[in-house]
């Protein structure tokens, strides 16, 4: 049964979907079966994946405002074993379209449950705002993965995160964990980073993922080939490091029964 993570932070261009992306391409290589989400009307997921604009192809706008089943919107990707549900610029008005309607912040979860015995883990790219979707991803979420750029002032951002998360708890989703906190565009040349890295870790523990992202030229490049970076530069720092930010979300989920892989002893 798929482990549902929300990659999601309401600061904007902190490496949400670079990490949606490449770590959905990590797994995926591994052999697991994955399905990334684009949970974002800037579909800045479904475009780093090579799908131009195409106004004709169905995407989680119908799932969640026309409540259209999920499989139907669902497209294959460059990488074996990653399958995309794409978003699309419509998905902006999602919000007030779904103003007075039922069980609103459920939609997501509802569409997603029959396609979780099919997947390993599903992964949600979240807009940059606490708005109606980011509440869909998180309602539908086993855990929410936090992309912190290593910058001035992320532990604030952070702390504000993790009060949201608790409000979120209390009302839409109990059992709503931390899977981690990811430290992103690290650059060890800065004090700053250092710094940063060094108050997060003592401050949040374990809760920081030990993998730490590198700023690396490739990831940003890698969009606009439309490839994950496991594609366009496979021995590029920024791969190899999602490719081990792979195999502690793995170890995170096989903790959880009855979420992601079955371990191998437990296959037979
Ligand atoms: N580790 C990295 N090294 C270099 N560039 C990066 C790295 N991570 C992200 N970027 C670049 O930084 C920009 C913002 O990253 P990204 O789009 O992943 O952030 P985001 O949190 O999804 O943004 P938004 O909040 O707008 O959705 C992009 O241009 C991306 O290519
Ligand atoms: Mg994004």
């Amino acid at each position: 049964m798929g482990r549902v993570l929300a990659v999601a932070n309401q600061k904007g261009g902190v490496g949400k979907t670079t990490t949606a992306i490449n770590l959905a391409a990590s797994l995926a290589l591994k052999g697991l079966k994955i399905l990334l989400v684009d949970c974002d009307p800037q579909a800045n997921a479904t475009s780093s994946l090579g799908f131009g604009k195409e106004p004709s192809r169905k995407s989680i706008y119908n799932v969640l405002v026309a409540t259209e089943s999920a499989a139907t919107a669902l497209q294959k990707t460059s990488v074996e074993s990653l399958e995309l549900l794409p978003s699309d610029k419509n998905l902006a008005g999602a919000s007030v379209e779904l103003v007075d309607a039922e069980n609103r912040e459920f939609r997501l979860k509802k569409a997603l449950e029959p396609l979780k015995p099919n997947y390993d883990f599903v992964l949600i790219d979240c807009p940059p705002a606490l708005d109606l979707l980011t509440l869909n991803a998180l309602a539908a979420s086993d855990a929410v993965l936090i992309p912190i750029q290593c910058e001035y002032l992320a532990l604030e951002g952070v702390s504000e995160l993790l009060d949201t998360l608790m409000r979120i708890r209390r009302s839409l989703n109990p059992q709503l964990e931390v899977d981690g906190i990811l430290l992103t565009m690290y650059d060890d040349r800065t004090t700053l980073s250092k710094q940063v890295a060094a108050d997060l870790r003592s401050f949040f523990g374990t809760q920081v993922f030990q993998s730490v992202i590198p700023r690396n030229v490739r990831l940003a490049e890698a969009p606009s080939h439309g490839k994950p970076v496991q594609q366009y530069d496979p021995a590029s720092r920024g791969a190899l490091s999602y490719a081990q930010l792979a195999e502690e979300v793995i170890a995170n989920g096989q903790k959880r029964p009855g979420q992601g892989p079955e371990r191998s002893d437990q296959a037979a």
